[in-house]
C-alpha cells in the first residue's frame, strides 16, 4: 500500500514530549493502515541508556496510555521488530562516531535515512554538526533527509543564522521543516475547496470579502513547557508558524501546479505581501494577553504565572491576536484578524470568512436587528467542517429573513481520521516538501512578527490579563476596522455573535 521505499527513521529526543505524544503513535497508525514500508527501522536516540527489549517497553506502555482505544497487539507485534534503541549525549561528538557505525548494520538500518529533530530548538544546529561531521549526511549510499520541527530560530536574525549553519551539512532539498498545521485535513481541503472549485474564485478577493478571521483556541495551559514556552510565547509558537500558513493557504494565488515549488512560490508571494508594520504601529495591530486563574472544564486552574517554571514577573503572552494587510490586488484593504490563545473557552481551529453586505439593503423590514452577512467556516478542529451562511426566508406568510448553514462537512463519521504527522511522516518518506516551508517562507514569516517581537519584549512592565477559560483579554476590538466586525467564537449560527468585549 505504501511507495516509500525502504528507510531508517532516527529520532533524535525519541524520550520527549513530541516523540511520545505524536512521533510514536503516528507511525504506529501508519503500521496499523500498512502504510509504512516493509522494510522500515525506527532508531530512537536519546540520552536514556535503554536496551532495545527495554524500549520495546516503553513503545509499548505509551502507545498503550495514550491510545488505549486504537492499540492491537497483533499491529505492535509488527510494528516492534522495527524498534530500535540507540543512547547518545547530545554534545558528545565521539558518540556520532558509534551512531554511526550503529547505523552501517546495514541488515538492520536501510541506508535512506531520516533524521528527525524532536529536540529543543537550541540542539538542532549541535545534532546536524554531530551528523555531519561523522559522515552521516552525505548521500552517497542512499538519500539522508533532516526534519526541523518549529520553531526554526526566535526571530529573522536567529533564523538565518540557523540555516546557514544548517547549510554547511545539508542541500535544501534535504532539509523537511515541518509546520504540522499543514498535514490537517481541513488546511489541505482550504486548497482543494479554492482551486477544485470555479464557485469561489469570483468572490475571492476585496471586492466581495469584508475580512478573514483565523483562530486557534486551546483550553490547554502549558502543560509543563515552560522552559520553551518562557522563550517564546504564542506569537512565535502559533502564529508565526501555523497561523501564518493558513493566511498563506486562503490568500494566494492559484499555484501554476500542485507540484511543491510552485505551492510554496505562491505561499511565499502572500507572506511577502504583507503589509510591515512599523513599531510605531504595533498597539494598533497586536494585542497581547496571559492568563489568570480560573475554570476550564468546571475545574480550578492555575493562571500562568503560577505554572512551574514560569518567573513571577513573567510578561510572556500566551494570547495574541494581529490584524494584518495583504497589500496586492486581490486582497487590498482587507483585514486578516489572526488570534491564538492557550486557556481559553473552547478548543477550535478554524478560519472564518465574512462576506460584505449586499450593496443596497432591499430587505431592512423583513428582519430585526442588523444585517447577517454571509459567511464561509472552514473548520479544522476538533470539527473538520465547512460552512457557508446564508439569508433565506423564514416560513410563514410574512417575508421575513433568517440565517441558514449550509453544511458541507467533508468526512462523514464513518471515514476514518488520521493524525496530521501521519502524512507528514509519509511525505518526508516520499520525498514530497509540498507541505513542508522553504526558507524563505520561513524568513517572510519572521518579517512578519519581528516589529511586534520587538516592541514587546522592549515593554516589560504590563501585560493584560484575562480569566481561565475565557475567549481572552478584554479589549481586543480595538483591533476591529470597524465596529460591525466582531470575533467568531462559534461555527454554529447560534453563538455566533457573541460580541463579548
Ligand atoms: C504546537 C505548539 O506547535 O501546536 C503548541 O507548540 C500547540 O503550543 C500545538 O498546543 C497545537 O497543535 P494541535 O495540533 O494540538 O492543535
Amino acid at each position: 500500500m505504501t511507495s516509500a521505499e525502504p528507510c531508517t527513521l532516527v529520532i533524535f529526543g525519541a524520550g520527549g514530549n513530541l516523540a511520545r505524544r505524536k512521533l510514536l503513535p503516528a507511525l504506529f497508525q501508519l503500521e496499523a493502515a500498512g502504510r509504512l514500508p516493509e522494510r522500515m527501522a525506527i532508531l530512537a536516540v536519546d540520552l536514556e541508556p535503554h536496551s532495545d527489549s527495554e524500549w520495546h517497553s516503553v513503545v509499548s506502555d505509551l502507545l498503550r496510555q495514550s491510545h488505549p482505544e486504537a492499540f492491537d497487539p497483533d499491529v505492535f507485534s509488527r510494528f516492534r521488530p522495527r524498534l530500535h534503541y540507540h543512547p547518545i549525549g547530545p554534545g558528545d561528538a565521539s558518540s556520532y562516531g558509534q551512531l554511526r557505525s550503529a547505523l552501517e548494520d546495514g541488515a538492520r538500518f536501510p541506508p535512506n535515512m531520516v533524521f528527525y529533530m524532536a529536540v529543543r530548538p537550541r540542539d538542532y544546529l549541535h545534532v546536524v554538526e554531530g551528523l555531519g561531521n561523522a559522515g552521516l549526511l552525505r548521500e552517497d549510499g542512499g538519500w539522508r533527509r533532516v526534519v526541523i520541527e518549529k520553531p526554526f530560530g526566535y526571530d529573522l536574525l536567529s533564523a538565518q543564522t540557523l540555516q546557514s549553519g544548517l547549510a554547511k551539512h545539508l542541500r535544501e532539498q534535504q532539509l523537511f521543516r515541518i509546520d504540522h498545521y499543514l498535514g490537517k485535513g481541513t488546511v489541505q481541503n482550504v486548497m482543494v475547496f479554492r482551486f477544485a472549485n470555479l464557485l469561489m474564485e469570483p468572490l475571492w478577493n476585496h471586492h466581495y470579502i469584508d475580512h478573514v478571521q483565523i483562530t486557534h483556541s486551546e483550553t490547554r495551559g502549558i502543560e509543563g513547557r515552560a522552559e520553551y514556552y518562557e522563550g517564546a510565547g504564542a506569537l512565535r509558537d502559533m502564529i508565526q508558524s501555523h497561523l501564518l500558513q493558513l493566511l498563506a493557504i486562503v490568500a494566494m494565488e492559484a499555484p501554476v501546479s500542485m507540484a511543491a515549488e510552485h505551492l510554496r512560490d505562491e505561499k511565499v508571494k502572500v507572506l511577502k505581501s504583507i503589509r510591515p508594520i512599523p513599531q510605531n504601529a504595533v498597539h494598533a495591530h497586536a494585542f497581547r494577553g496571559q492568563y489568570e486563574s480560573g475554570l476550564e472544564n468546571d475545574q480550578a486552574v492555575c493562571g500562568y504565572l503560577e505554572e512551574p517554571g514560569v518567573a513571577p514577573d513573567s510578561v510572556t503572552e500566551t494570547y495574541a491576536a494581529l490584524k494584518l494587510f495583504i497589500d496586492n490586488w486581490r486582497w487590498a484593504g482587507v483585514p486578516f484578524y489572526l488570534r491564538t490563545g492557550k486557556r481559553m473557552a473552547n478548543n477550535s481551529s478554524a478560519i472564518s470568512i465574512r462576506f460584505k453586505n449586499p450593496p443596497q439593503d432591499l430587505l431592512r423590514a423583513s428582519r430585526q436587528g442588523p444585517a447577517h452577512a454571509n459567511w464561509i467556516m472552514l473548520g479544522i478542529q476538533p470539527d473538520e467542517c465547512l460552512k457557508v451562511e446564508m439569508q433565506v426566508k423564514a416560513p410563514g406568510l410574512e417575508l421575513k429573513t433568517r440565517t441558514l448553514s449550509l453544511d458541507a462537512t467533508y468526512r462523514k463519521d464513518d471515514e476514518a481520521d488520521y493524525d496530521a504527522y501521519e502524512e507528514l511522516l509519509l511525505d518526508v518518506m516520499n520525498g514530497d516538501h509540498s507541505l513542508f516551508l522553504r526558507i524563505d517562507e520561513v524568513e517572510a514569516a519572521w518579517r512578519v512578527v519581528d516589529p511586534i517581537i520587538k516592541v514587546w519584549s522592549m515593554e516589560r512592565d504590563f501585560i493584560n490579563g484575562y480569566p481561565a477559560g475565557s475567549w481572552g483579554p478584554r479589549g481586543t476590538y480595538r483591533l476591529f476596522d470597524r465596529d460591525d466586525q466582531f470575533w467568531r467564537h462559534s461555527l454554529d449560527i447560534e453563538g455566533a455573535d457573541l460580541r463579548a468585549f
